[in-house]
């Protein structure tokens, strides 16, 4: 069974901590968009491990991590990221494949997105270089993975691509030009170590989907950072919804079979943009504090606010996800009321176009007391959080597959 795990709000769902907890059974782990934007955090070993473009699952030590040509990919922080990961499995090269077609988050591209990030274009990103290294690969002059390899023309590629850049970085943004000899000289050491990491995805995943093994799809960010179908502009620059894994792995659509939805028990959001549920008071202050509400990748407070049913019945529309887990229940104990957003005053269905102005319309339901973070069994689960479970699918029209009730990979319950 091929199965994509996708994040249904805007990103840090716990999709990381799911992964993980399901690759035993997976062959292999695959990533199809997005880059070091990401954050997937992992309990291993009582630590906290941050994945940014590495697959999650691969600490499971039969899982092979793919990253697929529809991310991007930068090579610093991969590099940074498989050295921390030589900790728990000295091995983990040889269980880590790169796409040649991933594109190259280069240097320039970290300069521009930091640099407009400080001008009124800005909307909160995480300065990584994504959205503009989306934007050299669309315009057809990003530079891949692949191209290490072939140095005279990448040394070419390089020099003219740093030329137009440093126009840019001196008449527009007023900033000191780039040197293209540090830079190449830097992706060659660069390329020599990820050479035996580099392949083909589109063999590897083929090849593996067709002798029966199992492939686990690893989504980045969630349903609402969408470049088509999220709250653009404030969004990220590759598409998180479902429809994107054959394309970032080079495969059939038809090879995803099952589509899980992540979402948290409430909502969060980092970045700038509208975000129709949050509270800003002291409900929003109480969730970021007991759910440790900070980014993965930037260390950023979290915006925080109420579950909104509109928000993730739109997003499993658009991923066709029929079941989903539930995570961070935990978080919700001791309050004493749940509110649950349906609709909005407008109307019921969430329109991207209009959320900036969208009032949620609220139901109430009875908070529970206990702690949960020791439930496995979902006998065990208060009355009220049960119900608050079951009004959630009810809200959504997904069926809740299990509840996450803590950071650990054993924290979960099967509903
Ligand atoms: P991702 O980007 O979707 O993988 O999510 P992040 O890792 O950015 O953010 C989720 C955060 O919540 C991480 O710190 C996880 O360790 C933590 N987490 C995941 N599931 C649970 C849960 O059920 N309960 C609690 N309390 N924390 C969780
Ligand atoms: P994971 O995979 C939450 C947000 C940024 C910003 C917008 C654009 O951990 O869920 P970008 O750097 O991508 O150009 O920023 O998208 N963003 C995320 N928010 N979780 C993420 O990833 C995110 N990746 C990007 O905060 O609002
Ligand atoms: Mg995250």
């Amino acid at each position: 069974m091929n199965l994509a795990i996708v994040g249904l709000q805007w990103g840090d769902e716990g999709k990381g901590k799911i992964v993980d907890y399901l690759a035993p059974d997976f062959d292999i782990n695959a990533r199809y968009q997005g880059g070091s934007n990401a954050g997937h955090t992992v309990r291993f070993e009582g630590e906290k491990v941050i994945f940014h473009q590495v697959p999650c699952g691969v600490l499971n030590r039969n899982t092979l991590g793919v990253i697929g040509g529809g991310c991007v990919l930068d090579p610093k922080i991969l590099l940074k990221e498989i050295g921390n990961l030589t900790k728990y499995d000295p091995a983990i090269r040889e269980r880590i494949r790169i796409s040649k077609f991933c594109h190259l988050i280069m240097p320039y591209h970290i300069l521009i997105d930091e640099i407009r990030e400080g001008t009124k274009q800005a909307i909160g990103t995480t300065k990584k270089g994504i959205g503009v290294a989306y934007e050299d690969k669309y315009g057809r002059t990003g530079l891949r993975v692949g191209d290490l390899y072939n140095v005279e023309s990448f040394e070419d590629k390089l020099r003219l691509n740093i030329s137009r850049k440093n126009l840019v970085l001196m008449d527009v943004y007023h900033a000191e030009p780039l040197s293209d000899s540090e830079i190449f000289d830097l992706y060659m050491k660069y390329a020599e170590e990820l050479k035996p990491m580099v392949g083909d995805d589109t063999r590897i995943v083929h090849e593996a989907i067709n002798s029966g093994k199992n492939v686990l799809f690893e989504g980045a960010q969630g349903a609402m950072l969408d470049i088509d179908y999220g709250t653009y502009p404030y969004v990220t620059s590759s598409h998180t919804i479902a429809g994107s894994i054959g394309i970032g792995l080079g495969i059939p659509p038809y090879t995803v079979e099952r589509v899980v939805g992540v979402a948290k028990a409430y909502t969060t959001r980092v970045g700038q943009g509208p975000f129709p549920t949050e509270d800003s008071g002291d409900l929003g202050k109480l969730l970021r504090e007991s759910g440790a509400e900070f980014g993965s990748t930037t260390g950023r407070p979290r915006r925080c606010g109420p579950f909104d049913a509109a928000v993730v019945r739109y997003a499993a529309r658009i991923s066709g996800v029929k079941e989903m887990i539930l995570t961070k229940l935990d978080v919700l104990a001791g309050l004493e009321k749940l509110r649950i957003a349906v609709g909005y005053e407008a109307g019921d269905e969430l329109d991207p176009f209009a959320a900036e102005h969208l009032l949620p319309r609220y139901i109430e339901v009875p908070g529970f007391k206990e702690d949960i973070s020791h439930v496995r069994s979902r006998k065990d689960l208060p009355d009220n959080a049960l119900n608050y479970i079951r009004t959630i699918e009810k809200e959504t029209g997904i069926r809740v597959d299990h509840v996450s009730v803590g950071p650990e990979r054993d924290a979960v319950v099967k509903m």
